[in-house]
Formats: C-alpha cells, sequence, structure tokens
C-alpha cells in the first residue's frame, strides 16, 4: 500500500458485535454513608468468623435494616436498570441481589474467577486506601485494584499496536464510592491490598427472577 492512501468514498458499516459490558460509575454523595456502613461492616466482623466467607454463602447482607444499606440497594438497582436498559431488557426485567463484605487487608488478594450461577457482578468500594507513591492511573491495576479479562481466549496472540480491542486486561483501580457492575461470566481478579489500612468493599450477584417474557423467538 503506497504512503497516499485515500479514505474510501463510501460509509463502511462497521459492526460491534457480542460486545463485553462493564458499567462503572460514582455514587454521589457517597462520603456519610461510606463512613456508616465501614462501622457497621467492622461490627459485623467483630461478631462473625471468617466474615467474608460466610456472609458470602448466605448473601444476606442487604436484608439489614439500615439506611446506608438501603442508600446503596437504591444506587445499585438504578445501575442494574440502566445496564438492562442498555442490552435492550427494558421490558420490566425482576431481580434478587445477594450481597456480602470484604475486607482486604495487606496483601490480600483475590485470585482470576467468575461468579457462577448469577446474570450479574458487581462490587461497591467503600474504603479504598492510597499507596505512597503510586497513582493508580487508569487502565493500571494498582493496589486493591481490579482487572478484567477478554473472554475471548488468547485473541491477543495476533494483536497489532494500535487495535482499540487488543488489550487481553482492563484493569481498574476503584476509588471510595466506585460501583461497577458487569455480565457475571466475566474472569476477573483483584489485586494485592499494598496498604497497611484495610480495603473494605461490598460484593454483590445479581440473579434474574424468572418470567416467562425472557424467552425469546429462535
Ligand atoms: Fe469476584
Amino acid at each position: 500500500m503506497s504512503d497516499a492512501f485515500q479514505a474510501p468514498g463510501w460509509q463502511p458499516n462497521i459492526l460491534r458485535l457480542w460486545p463485553t459490558i462493564v458499567v462503572r460509575r460514582t455514587l454521589d454523595e457517597c462520603e456519610a454513608p461510606n463512613a456508616a456502613l465501614v462501622r457497621l461492616i467492622e461490627d459485623m466482623e467483630r461478631e462473625t468468623d471468617q466474615l467474608t466467607a460466610s456472609r458470602w454463602r448466605d448473601g444476606k447482607m442487604f436484608d439489614a435494616d439500615h439506611d446506608a444499606i438501603r442508600w446503596l440497594k437504591a444506587g445499585i438497582d438504578e445501575t442494574t436498570q440502566a445496564y438492562f436498559d442498555e442490552v435492550g431488557m427494558n421490558y420490566g426485567i425482576g431481580w434478587t441481589i445477594a450481597a456480602w463484605p470484604n475486607i482486604n487487608r495487606f496483601g490480600d488478594y483475590h485470585a482470576p474467577h467468575n461468579h457462577a450461577w448469577s446474570y450479574l457482578s458487581g462490587t461497591y468500594y467503600v474504603r479504598v486506601p492510597g499507596v505512597d507513591g503510586e497513582g493508580s492511573p487508569d487502565g493500571a491495576a494498582g493496589s486493591g485494584g481490579i482487572s478484567f479479562y477478554d473472554p475471548r481466549t488468547s485473541v491477543n496472540m495476533l494483536a497489532a499496536n494500535g487495535e482499540a480491542l487488543a488489550r487481553s486486561e482492563f484493569a481498574v483501580a476503584p476509588r471510595a464510592g466506585t460501583l461497577l457492575i458487569w455480565d457475571a461470566s466475566i474472569t476477573h481478579s483483584v489485586h494485592p491490598n499494598l496498604a497497611e489500612e484495610s480495603r473494605i468493599s461490598i460484593s454483590f450477584n445479581i440473579a434474574l427472577a424468572w418470567s416467562d417474557s425472557y424467552l425469546h423467538e429462535p
């Protein structure tokens, strides 16, 4: 091809098929609810052995009669509705949320995994301690960050420089107030917390409440 490449005289119709969707937002005015959630989760830990493991199994954190829990659940419900609207499921979807708290101390991490038997999964970040000398720019996981991996296994084998869809890992450096919701099948991992202070988050799985309207015509 010569250097004198000419733009085509026709309009290309580029199809971006089968998207992988991750929703990221910051919940407004999160400071007071976050402070209340820290107190609530630290109280839970004092009363519960193996807090994350046992609460993950019961998934009933949102059953608590607590203003900050109601605030967070409303934010998750609103974001979940936005997800369903975006993907065309805008005909009255019902869902349930199973949530559990995480306290990650120095060095704690979570190896790559997905969330089987869920439709969507997510995490809300309550407290994210900073690490000296680390800026954690977007795209770099940093301490306590989360990475999502391309479900198209090994598609990066022939990725050329500059190809927008070629990165096999997408990292997010969350802050207190960050809410992430993603397709539960996406493999993700949590990077080690390198801060002395613990990092506190609330993870959740969203299951659809069954309706025959979900069945599509073949
Ligand atoms: Fe996870």
